[in-house]
């Protein structure tokens, strides 16, 4: 499969950048990485980049944990620029662990990085870690989810994600016809501020359509408590969040979906909708709807376009992802170290408040996909090779 334009100037804007990146890395730290690997094969048709001989571990990447697809990939993606340009910063992987997440920022320090990209596995927990690293006077992104509750977050690479819920929510809206649709929702893990942005953004497109009648909500008496409110505060999202908790775990969801399901009637069945906040979770809610004899048909959502769920799509048992190129995370992120080793401040279009301060930001846009869009979104835009699936429309 060809790739297109857009992703070779991505590409050279990551080697650049690199270079950058391995040539601004101080004198004293620890072991320059083994040798300043020559770029692969698989940098193809990318600029030849040859990084410094004397390259130093500038930069420490600590992504949640390796038992999600998710950040699997972001590890991938991550490799994929840094080893084009011959150059290689440490990724550590937390495997849900706040404890183990410190001591891998406190590693990374004491091996000498300047810039830490952390996605943490717990926002308030790892403001302990963010803290430890600021002390250094190490500059602290946060990647993909917000760390809360301190002020030692320099910066924050983002997805929109109001945008993400948003585009969940409307999906359900625009395959929902008639009155008293049946809709259930599962939100996030409550310890990731994402889980409230994906559930505000959604909220704020469904809420209507739960007023006027279209969708009945049946798996949250919280939820159904506050369906009248559009505006929900920060406290009251946390109660239907508690209630709806996946915890981001493949099997909590399903064992959720399973109790949900035991507990509604069959006239809480039939032809039902359901809000899946990510791809992993989508996949095990959708097993358990689709093995409930009651249930006719079910449109549910998710996000992340992982492969297994692209295959789902596919096949048409997950009717929709929300597909957040993580090129393009990485690449936001690689420039942002780039920036603070330069000692400039890296580009910024928004703010996060995180509870103590309002934290730099640009968000990237998310695209909506389905089995309609699958081929132009994820295939031709070079996301995942065709190779991996099978039936593709
Ligand atoms: C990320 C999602 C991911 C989820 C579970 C969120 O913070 O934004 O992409 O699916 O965590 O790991």
């Amino acid at each position: 499969m060809k790739r297109k334009s857009p992703f070779y100037v991505l590409m050279a804007v990551l080697i650049t950048a690199v270079m950058i990146l391995g040539a601004c890395a101080p004198a004293a730290t620890t072991e320059a990485p083994a040798g300043a690997t020559k770029a692969p094969a698989a940098a193809t048709e990318a600029p030849a980049a040859t990084a410094p001989a004397e390259t130093k571990l500038a930069v420490g990447i600590v992504l949640p944990t390796k038992d999600e697809p998710r950040w699997i990939q972001d590890e991938t993606r991550f490799k994929d620029a840094l080893t084009a340009a011959g150059y290689e910063a440490e990724i550590l992987f937390s495997q849900g662990d706040s404890a183990k997440e410190k001591a891998n920022v406190e590693s990374l320090v004491t091996k000498g990085v300047k810039v830490l990209i952390i996605c943490p596995q717990d926002g308030s927990a790892a403001a302990a870690a963010a803290e430890t690293a600021r002390a250094a006077g190490v500059k602290v992104i946060s990647y993909d989810r917000l760390i809360l509750d301190t002020e030692a977050v320099d910066y924050y690479v983002t997805f929109d994600s109001l945008a993400v819920g948003a585009a969940q929510a409307q999906y359900l809206v625009d395959k929902a016809t008639g009155t008293g649709n049946p809709l259930y929702l599962y939100a996030g893990a409550a310890t990731d501020n994402n889980a409230f942005l994906f559930f505000q953004g959604a909220w704020n497109v469904l809420q209507p359509k739960i007023a006027d009648g279209t969708f009945v909500i049946k798996n949250s008496n919280e939820a159904v408590a506050l369906q009248d409110k559009l505006e929900l505060t920060r406290d009251e999202q946390a109660k239907i969040i508690g209630q709806v908790t996946t915890n981001w775990d493949f099997n909590t969801a399903k064992n959720l979906a399973e109790a949900n399901l035991t507990v509604a009637k069959t006239a809480d069945k039939g032809n039902v909708f359901i809000l899946a906040p990510n791809d992993g979770t989508a996949r095990s809610i959708a097993d358990a709807f689709a093995a409930d004899k009651d249930v006719t048909s079910y449109v549910v959502t998710g996000q992340d376009a992982e492969k297994a769920s692209i295959q789902y799509i596919i096949d048409g048992k997950q009717s929709m992802t929300v597909l957040k190129d993580v090129r393009t995370l990485v690449a936001d992120a690689i420039a942002a170290a780039v920036a603070y080793l330069e000692g400039k401040t890296p580009p910024q279009t928004n703010t996060y408040n995180n509870g103590k301060i309002d934290v730099p930001a640009k968000p990237s846009e998310v695209i909506s996909v389905d089995k309609a869009n699958v081929k132009a979104a994820v295939i031709d835009s070079g996301y995942w090779p065709a190779s991996d699936f099978t039936g593709l429309p």
